[in-house]
């Protein structure tokens, strides 16, 4: 099965990507298993255009970018979203990515690592509450990261600590995705016989 570890700030001079980095590092040397492959979607790298059509997903003259990222979630069983808060929310540009998909986010699962002034709670909550429409399956625990007390000077500054709560929503993550990705392909064989 495939995780893919969503970086979902596009901002200039944003801190989301060390974030994504050490995630992914973490995860490949912490949850190393046979069955598990973990791809960073970078969501700057897919310069997705402002959801106009909601359909552009599944029309074939949709535009290129809206279709290499529906392939890229498409291919996932499971996702951590690396999410900001920005206005007490969601960023709008990651909504917006989310938006513009629909059945690719179906009953898979989820891991959240959040940041901000106050670990990105409220934007943690409001995935929670998003991504329910989709039927995910979301890990009850999160990393949270403070801006204050966990990027001194403007950097990422990593502890044992921040390694042991990455590493039990991580495990967690995996073993839920296990059994949630076994039963939505069970779901779907018995509904193509
Ligand atoms: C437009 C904007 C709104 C923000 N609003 C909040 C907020 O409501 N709560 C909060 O804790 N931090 C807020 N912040 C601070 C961000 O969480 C912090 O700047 C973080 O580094 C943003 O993630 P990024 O650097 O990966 O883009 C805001 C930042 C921006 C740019």
């Amino acid at each position: 099965m495939k995780i893919g570890i969503v970086i979902g700030s596009v901002r200039e001079g944003r801190l989301g990507e060390s974030i994504g980095e050490w995630v992914a590092e973490r995860a490949r040397v912490q949850q190393d298993a046979a069955d598990v492959e973990w791809e960073v979607l970078d969501l700057k790298t897919f310069e997705l255009p402002v959801m106009t059509d909601e359909n552009w997903a599944q029309d074939s003259d949709g535009p290129a970018e809206v279709h290499r990222w529906r392939d890229a979630v498409d291919q996932c069983d499971g996702f951590v979203f690396v999410t900001p808060e920005y206005n007490r929310n969601i960023p709008g540009a990651f909504k917006n990515a989310y938006d513009l998909l629909s059945r690719q986010w179906r009953d898979k699962t989820l891991a959240i690592v959040a940041y901000g002034g106050l670990g990105g709670v409220r934007a943690n909550e409001a995935w929670r509450v998003t991504v329910a429409a989709y039927n995910m399956h979301v890990v009850g625990a999160s990393v949270n990261l403070v801006r204050r007390v966990d990027f001194p000077g403007g950097e990422l500054a990593l502890t044992d600590h921040h390694d042991a709560s990455l590493a039990k929503v991580l495990a967690r993550l995996v073993s839920l995705t296990r059994a949630v990705t076994a039963e939505r392909e069970r779901v779907a064989l018995s509904a193509s016989n």
